[in-house]
């Protein structure tokens, strides 16, 4: 008796001893309009790779996450799946979630954990089979047709409290296992949430709701009002419906989760803009965070961090206009998707340096011989030049100017101002021209760059592939380098390699085509 006591009071001790010692949860924290992700209690870039969807295996990932580690990526993410984990009703088997995590650790990353639940691609497909061949207990949505989707209804608590079970037991099991590592250190509640193949629910349940009054939330949200949803919202009606159920659910499965383990959790977008006709449920799903219902789901969704944009817009201005519409003052820039393009390794400059994202991540990247291609050649690069700034870059978006360079088509010579001073960057080589010197171009448009005033005077510039130059904004004064350093961050402290000085400052600053970073001190005279 008195071994089992002294046995047990060893245990507790140990395990308070445990608790003391862990690192703190990862958060987001919210201070005068700017947001950080702190992970170990210091701010945190999270650079990112997402695998693709059926690689969450350990007998994959061991082949691939050596390759993650190798873009320089810090963090990888990885689907848990409902139908792995919970492959009876109450019946569940964290196998494969343990040797995932336990791999992700071995190749010293961190992970986003991806809650493949209800939703997948607006569909239902990660839904274990108990749940998909039950259609009495969970319904799927009716099309306006009559005719059953492949999506689960958003309104029939037997499913919300079904999948709410799944992902506060997998959370539980996360926290008893990683609480002293906080190796998963985000989670994305659901998988681009909404419907495809009908705007909303058209049930008769359904129905009876739509002809119901619209929540106070919502009206209030969107300053409509109405006795009903139709009346509120016309021609609007049926989407933003469905934007209200998806959100309310989305929600309730958050809500809990929180309870279990706080961790930072965020919503992904399969996005409308730039899609074909624009249609709910055909060209994007139906009820998902697009732009068009954002208040809905920021009002709605208060267990969330974020709702984070999955940006496969190929084209610079649509790209920028994603990270505007996201990177709000009451939502933080997160980019847990993209991809499409190489342009994609320059448009990273606009989303870190324009729109203060807190993450960047392109899908797919666990293909064998993925990196020899040009996509990822660029954003590996980038990861390697932002990789020794991971603490220091969040505290620059928090409290410095910054801003991108980045070349596009046509747009060569890209002029930023701040304060006191004008920074110009030009992409491949230069000639005169009325005015001035003006750029060619770079033969496969890699200029991209980024320029940071640290005040007094001085600036960080960091990119590739640029030609740079300073003026005293308001006076025609010319300018001198006091001081270049090119260098590196270790531990959060600056590191000079070397001072730039004669031949290499003489006509520009230059970064060169594998990247560098640059400490400036500039002054007129
Ligand atoms: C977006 C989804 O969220 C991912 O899981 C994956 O299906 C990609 N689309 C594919 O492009």
């Amino acid at each position: 008796m008195r071994a089992m006591f002294v046995r047990n009071l060893f245990l507790t001790l140990a395990l308070s001893a445990a608790a003391l010692s862990a690192p703190p949860l990862p958060r987001i924290v919210h201070q005068a309009e700017k947001f950080q992700l702190l992970v170990d209690g210091k701010p945190f870039l999270l650079l990112g790779a997402q695998v693709h969807n059926s690689n969450a295996w350990p007998s994959v990932l061991s082949a691939s996450l050596p390759q993650v580690a190798a873009l320089h990526a810090n963090t990888v993410e990885i689907p848990v799946y409902w139908e792995d984990i919970e492959p009876r009703p109450g019946e569940f088997d964290f196998t494969n979630v343990d040797a995932v995590i336990k791999l992700v650790r071995e190749n010293h990353l961190r992970m986003v954990l991806l809650w493949f639940g209800t939703w997948k691609n607006g569909q239902m497909d990660y839904a274990p089979s108990w749940v998909k061949s039950n259609n009495d207990k969970y319904p799927r949505m009716i099309d306006s047709g009559g005719k059953p989707v492949k999506v689960l209804s958003p309104l029939f608590p037997a499913t919300r409290d079904a999948d709410v079970k799944a992902f506060t037991t997998l959370l539980r099991h996360i926290r008893d296992i990683d609480e002293d590592t906080r190796t998963v250190i985000m989670v994305q509640v659901e998988n681009e949430p909404g419907s495809l193949d009908t705007t909303r629910d058209y049930s008769p349940t359904a129905n009876r709701l739509f002809d119901g009054p619209v929540p106070a939330a919502v009206l209030e949200a969107t300053h409509k009002s109405g006795a009903n949803w139709q009346r509120a919202f016309g021609p609007d009606a049926d989407e933003f419906f469905a934007a209200w159920a998806v959100a309310s659910y989305v929600e309730a499965v958050a809500k809990a989760g929180k309870q279990v383990y706080p961790l930072p959790f965020y919503v992904n977008v399969w996005l409308r803009e730039r899609k074909n006709f624009m249609r709910p449920g055909d060209a994007y799903p139906s009820g998902g965070a697009t732009n068009n219902v954002l208040d809905i789901w920021k009002a709605l969704t208060p267990s969330l961090d974020a709702i984070a944009p999955d940006i496969y817009v190929p084209d610079y201005i649509g790209y920028q206009e994603v990270c505007k519409t996201y990177g709000r003052k009451d939502n933080p820039l997160m980019v847990p998707e993209t991809g499409g393009s190489n342009a994609v390794a320059r448009y990273m400059f606009y989303a870190l340096g324009d729109y203060g994202a807190l993450s960047f991540a392109p899908f797919g990247v666990d293909t064998p011989g993925i990196d020899e291609l040009p996509i990822i050649k660029g954003l590996s690069a980038n990861f390697k030049l932002f990789a020794p700034l991971v603490t220091v870059f969040p505290q620059w978006q928090a409290e410095r100017p910054m801003k991108s360079m980045v070349e596009e088509e046509f747009l060569v010579d890209r002029l930023v101002e701040f304060d006191k001073w004008q920074v110009l960057s030009q992409f491949g080589s230069v000639g005169p021209g009325y005015g001035g010197l003006y750029a060619t171009g770079t033969k496969e448009r890699t200029g991209r760059a980024l320029a940071v005033d640290l005040g007094n005077d001085e600036f960080i510039i960091m990119g590739f592939d640029a030609r740079v130059t300073f003026r005293p904004r308001y006076s025609d004064k010319k300018t001198q380098y006091l001081r270049v350093e090119q260098g590196t961050f270790e531990n959060g402290e600056w590191k000079v390699r070397r001072l730039l000085n004669g031949d290499q400052t003489f006509f520009a600053l230059i970064l060169p085509p594998d990247g560098t970073i640059l400490k400036v001190k500039v002054a007129t005279y």
